[in-house]
């Protein structure tokens, strides 16, 4: 294993906005979830738990989900960010314009990106979902945790030619996501991650996004 190894799956790996139906068999997806349980935790306490769903109760749960998106009031149980400013603020922007644009969603077309963003809620079309969650008790430090955790089953998915999103956007409905898969009340509902095989002539996996030059996000002292 090189680095250039690594760095083909980490720049190889992206957000996937449309998924092809056919299902990941269940042992690939216990080795994506056994290689990420390899990411380190404070005190190795390991604080994820994740629902992973298949087939027709992927299906249930994504109808369940458009309904919560389109009749439920928002109540993550993580806060979300209270704004975006800088180069922050810049980051979101070029992100969201070039889905957008990759879609043919006009600037200033507020209902098309509306319309994008509920594909959220249909899991892009995944055939599995995993809910992330952690225990209230170890607060940020579990989700920081929790974040290398996402970042490991990415890369462990990609490794095996299995396609994922992060998805904070279902997280908004968490007391939903709390009752629908029995989570108990002493844990917080992270975010999702939807996962199955990429559908790569799809105009929403056209795009990929930059990152920042070291020179934006490293002070050198010494
Ligand atoms: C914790 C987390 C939550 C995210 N939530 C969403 C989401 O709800 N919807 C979405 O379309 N993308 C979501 N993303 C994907 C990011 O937009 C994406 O990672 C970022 O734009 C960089 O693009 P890339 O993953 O293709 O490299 C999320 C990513 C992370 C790490």
């Amino acid at each position: 294993m090189t680095l250039s190894d690594l760095n083909r799956l980490l720049t190889g790996r992206h957000s996937c906005r449309a998924f092809r139906p056919n299902p990941v068999p269940q042992d690939q997806i216990e080795q994506i979830l056994t290689s990420a349980s390899r990411v380190p935790s404070w005190c190795n306490a390991q604080p994820w738990h994740v629902v992973v769903t298949s087939g027709v109760e992927t299906d249930r749960f994504r109808a369940a989900m458009q309904t919560e998106a389109a009749t439920g009031a928002p109540a993550p149980d993580l806060p979300f960010p209270t704004s975006y400013s800088g180069p922050y603020q810049e980051r979101r922007r070029e992100c969201g314009w070039s889905l957008y644009e990759a879609v043919g969603v006009e600037r200033g077309d507020r209902a098309g990106s509306a319309r994008q963003m509920m594909e959220n809620f249909s899991l892009f079309g995944a055939p599995h979902c995993a809910i992330l969650s952690s225990p209230a008790e170890l607060g940020p430090y579990g989700a920081m945790d929790c974040g290398g955790f996402i970042t490991a089953f990415s890369l462990a998915a990609q490794a095996l030619g299995v396609a994922t999103i992060p998805q904070a956007a279902l997280a908004t409905y968490s007391p939903f996501l709390r009752r629908y898969f029995e989570i108990p009340d002493d844990r917080i509902v992270l975010c999702a991650i939807s996962f199955g095989y990429a559908d790569k002539d799809h105009p929403a996996n056209s795009f990929r996004t930059d990152r920042a030059d070291l020179s934006q996000i490293v002070d050198w002292v010494g």
